[in-house]
C-alpha cells in the first residue's frame, strides 16, 4: 500500500483575509463544502490502494487536523507535530523516518494540502505509474503543462525517457525569475513541478543524508525522539529546531540525480493566491466569480466574496474584494502574489 504523507503546516498568507494564521487556507472551505485538507484526505481514502495517511503539521493546527479528519470519517495513521515551522524538506524527512519504522519498503505519496484536483481515471492511472517509477528507485514528481510564465512554481526540463511515461529530470529550476520563466516557456520542453511526489522512503532518506545532511540529522533525530501525546506524535523540539528552513525543492530536487518526472494532463490547480481561486471558479459572462451577498454593476473579471455584509462594486475590472467578518481586502487580481507580504507586514493578524 502507498503511504500518503499530507503536508498541512503552511500559513497560506497570500489568501488573507480568509486564510488566517490561526486557520490557514487548507482548513477552510475555499471551494466546495469541505476544506482543501479534507478534499486531500478524500483523494487517498481508497483503502485498497492507500495506507492510513501520515499528516505533518504545525503543533498549532493539531486540533484542526484531528477534528477535520474525524468529520470526514478518515482514520489517520499518524499526526506528526512540528514544534516550529522548518519548511517541507524537514517535514517530509521526519515523515519518511516514521514510515520506514513501520515498513522498510514504504512508498510515500507526498501531497500538499492546498491543491484542487478532481479524481478521475487519468489521475489514478498516473499515480499507479508513479508508484512503479518510485519502486525502480526514482524520486518522482508529477509534471503539469505550463500555460503562463508563473514564477511561483518549480520548472522541470524533461530529460530522457524511462519506463511507463516517466522521464529523467534534465534540470529542476525552483521559482525562477520572470525572465527565466518566460524563456523556459518560449523554449518548450518544460513542465511545472506539481509539488506532489512519489518516493521510496529509503531512497529519499539516503538522498537527503547526502544532499542535505543538516536537514537529515535534525528531522530524523526529531522523529526518533518524538513524544506520543494522545493521537499526536510531537517531534523533538531541540532536534527539529536545528533543521535549516528550506523547501524540499531546493534541498533535494534541484540537486538529486534520482529525480524523475511524470508529465500528466489531469486537472490541477494550486490555490495559492486570489487569482488562482478566481480561475478555478465558475464565472459569469462578464468574467466575474461571486459568492455571498454581493451586487455588481459595470464590473468585469473580478472575484467578489462576502461572508456577511452586503458588498456593492461599481465600475471596476480585475479586482478581488474579499469581505470577512472582521477584515476586508480590496486589490487587483493581477497583483495577487503580493498579498502574502502585505499580510505578513500587518503587525498583529487583525
Ligand atoms: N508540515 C509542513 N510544515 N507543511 C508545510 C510547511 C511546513 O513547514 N511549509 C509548507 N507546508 C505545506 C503547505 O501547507 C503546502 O501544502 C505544501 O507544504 C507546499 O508548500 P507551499 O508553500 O504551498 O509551496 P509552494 O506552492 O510555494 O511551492 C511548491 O509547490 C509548487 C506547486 O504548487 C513547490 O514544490 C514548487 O516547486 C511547486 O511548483
Ligand atoms: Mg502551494
Amino acid at each position: 500500500l502507498i503511504v500518503p504523507v499530507i503536508l498541512a503546516g503552511g500559513q497560506g498568507t497570500r489568501l488573507w483575509p480568509k486564510s488566517r494564521s490561526a486557520r490557514p487556507k487548507q482548513f477552510i472551505s475555499l471551494i466546495g463544502e469541505t476544506s482543501l485538507f479534507q478534499q486531500t484526505l478524500e483523494r487517498v481514502s481508497d483503502g485498497s490502494r492507500y495506507a492510513p495517511p501520515i499528516v505533518v503539521t504545525n503543533s498549532e493546527y493539531r486540533f484542526l487536523v484531528a477534528e477535520q479528519a474525524q468529520e470526514s470519517g478518515i482514520v489517520l495513521g499518524a499526526i506528526l507535530l512540528e514544534p516550529v515551522a522548518r519548511n517541507t524538506a524537514a517535514a517530509i524527512t521526519a515523515a519518511a523516518q516514521v514510515a520506514v519504522g513501520q515498513d522498510d519498503d514504504a512508498i510515500l505519496h507526498v501531497l500538499p494540502s492546498d491543491h484542487l484536483i478532481p479524481v478521475d481515471s487519468e489521475y489514478l492511472d498516473a499515480t499507479g505509474r508513479a508508484v512503479e517509477a518510485a519502486q525502480d528507485g526514482h524520486l518522482v514528481t508529477f509534471g503539469i503543462t505550463p500555460d503562463r510564465p508563473e514564477t511561483g512554481y518549480g520548472y522541470i526540463a524533461i530529460g530522457e525517457a524511462l519506463c511507463n511515461g516517466a522521464h529523467k529530470v534534465a534540470a529542476f529550476v525552483e521559482k525562477p525569475t520572470p525572465d527565466k520563466a518566460e524563456a523556459m516557456l518560449a523554449q518548450g520542453g518544460f513542465v511545472w513541478n506539481s509539488g506532489m511526489f512519489m518516493l521510496g522512503a529509503r531512497t529519499f532518506l539516503s538522498e537527503c543524508k547526502t544532499l542535505a545532511p543538516e536537514v537529515y540529522a535534525a528531522a530524523t533525530g526529531a522523529a526518533s525522539r518524538a513524544q506520543h501525546d494522545l493521537d499526536f506524535m510531537r517531534l523533538d523540539e531541540t532536534a527539529f529546531s536545528a533543521a535549516p528552513n528550506i523547501s524540499v525543492d531546493y534541498a533535494i530536487f534541484e540537486r538529486t540525480a534520482k529525480a524523475a518526472v511524470l508529465p500528466v494532463s489531469f486537472s490541477w490547480s494550486d490555490l495559492g493566491a486570489w487569482d488562482a481561486v478566481w480561475k478555478s471558479q465558475p464565472r459569469d459572462t462578464a468574467g466575474n466569480a461571486v459568492s455571498g451577498p454581493v451586487s455588481l454593476s459595470n464590473t468585469t473579471n473580478s472575484l467578489v466574496t462576502s461572508d456577511a455584509a452586503h458588498v456593492v462594486v461599481n465600475g471596476l475590472d480585475d479586482v478581488a474584494v474579499i469581505a470577512t467578518d472582521d477584515a476586508v481586502f480590496v486589490g487587483r487580481l493581477s497583483q495577487a502574489q503580493n498579498v502574502g507580504a502585505i499580510a505578513n507586514g500587518l503587525k498583529a493578524d487583525p
